[in-house]
């Protein structure tokens, strides 16, 4: 008999963005004519970077010729993008890495799901409330969890509230934790960590022998360079932490798919005997069992966006959605609406008037305001009360969403 895996079970509503999308598929089929605006998923709307789409082009080109053509590559990654994302991502901010160091993968959100399949399922793992669900659904998966209370917390994982006193940025717990996921800047608050609560951070790992998991999917819209972008660029992180970066939203790749996770040779954990064991090995063999690499020619479209005219184009698209995030900062907090986020990450965390639930004031502006927005409560308990409303969109867009969503709250 084929048993199931039980902890799914436990996972009581759908995934929240395809949740999302069937409310408002459902809205859309009995309001055919409603002209609606999509700030709900953090979903680019720009075209690819002329760049980079000659590089993808010449790559296409060169598979279609006997001396261009490659099968397999190799399962980490192309050198030549490993040493522009060593060279561009990290010697530029101080921080030396060796190519076997990074990981290059499909994506971001499967990189934070899967690499919970290398630590122990005893492990106990902290994450910050709200949260990006990805990181707890697939512990609970895992069976890293009981069941989930009323407000849809999980027995046995650590929850941290990020909250307006704690500038959404909560420090380390005082309870014993394995892992604790951090994601700066951070989705769905749009806050930033700065370097004092990184470094808070890291001392705590390294003092518990816990191990961090950062996630900087949003490190290109941080807008201070004074701020981390990088975990490692603290001192000691090397030996307690994993980053994720992602070219999803930097490089709108998220069609394209390709992002990486450094793991760093000191990295390492316990087994049951005490004995260490690096991470890195670990993920290596992984990643090499069940990843056969990015495509060549995603690599090669990665690559052009890290250097020369593609990062400068690219740059320029995370500009226009900091632009956007502006302008929605900007324009309701003019209404007296009380807002977070948006300074260095594309995402406002939008206080909800009235006192009205996250899902509340994700119907009425869905119904009043044909805006789509993300209820802050889907995130997490601590969410409720909360909504986010993504920067990603045109800038007419968002110009013509600014005045309809202050309308169905102060209109
Ligand atoms: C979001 O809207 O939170 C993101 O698009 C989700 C993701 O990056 O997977």
């Amino acid at each position: 008999m084929a048993r199931i895996n039980e902890h799914y079970l436990k996972l009581q509503a759908g995934y929240l963005f395809p949740e999302i999308g069937r409310r408002v598929a459902a809205f859309a089929s009995e309001h055919p004519d409603a002209d609606l605006i999509r700030l709900g998923i953090g979903d680019v709307t720009l075209p690819l970077a002329p760049a980079v789409v000659e590089a993808m082009r010449a790559a296409v080109v060169a598979f279609g010729n006997e001396a261009g053509f490659r099968g397999y590559g190799p399962e980490q990654g192309y050198d030549f993008l490993l040493e522009a994302i060593r060279e561009q991502d990290f010697r530029t901010r101080g921080v030396e890495l060796a190519n076997d160091e990074i990981f290059v993968s499909d994506g971001s959100k499967q990189d934070s799901g899967n690499i919970q399949e290398i630590l122990g399922a005893d492990c106990r793992i902290a994450v910050t409330d709200p949260v990006y669900p990805v990181y707890v659904d697939t512990n609970v998966m895992a069976g890293r969890s009981g069941a989930a209370d009323a407000e849809g917390r999980f027995e046995g994982i650590v929850y941290l509230a990020a909250t307006e006193a704690n500038g959404f940025m909560p420090g380390p717990p005082e309870e014993p934790v394995d892992i604790a996921y951090l994601c700066s800047p951070n989705n769905p608050t749009g806050a930033v960590a700065s370097r004092a609560n990184l470094e808070a951070w890291v001392a705590w790992a390294r003092e518990r022998d816990a191990l961090l998991v950062f996630d900087a999917a949003y490190d290109a819209f941080i807008q201070d360079s004074a701020l981390p972008r990088s975990i490692y660029e603290i001192e000691g992180a090397r030996e307690c932490a994993i980053e994720m970066r992602s070219f999803s939203k930097r490089a709108g790749f998220t069609g394209v798919r390709c992002a990486y996770t450094v793991i760093p040779k000191e990295l390492s954990g316990s087994t049951a005997s005490g004995e260490r064991v690096g991470l890195n090995g670990l993920w290596a063999r992984r990643h090499t069992t069940k990843f056969n690499s990015v495509p060549y020619v995603v690599q090669k479209a990665a690559a052009a966006s890290l250097v020369g005219e593609g990062r400068k184009q690219c740059g320029e698209q995370v500009a226009y959605y900091m632009a956007n995030a502006r302008a929605l900062r900007e324009g309701l907090a003019e209404a007296g609406l009380k807002l977070f986020g948006g300074e260095h990450a594309p995402y406002i965390w939008l206080c909800t008037p009235d006192g009205l639930s996250s899902w509340d004031c994700f119907d009425k502006l869905l119904n009043d305001a044909h805006v789509v927005c993300t209820p802050g409560s889907g995130f997490g308990a601590a969410g409720e009360g909360y909504v986010r409303i993504s920067a990603f969109n045109s800038r007419e867009r968002v110009e013509q969403a600014i005045p309809r969503i202050r309308d169905a709250f102060c209109g």
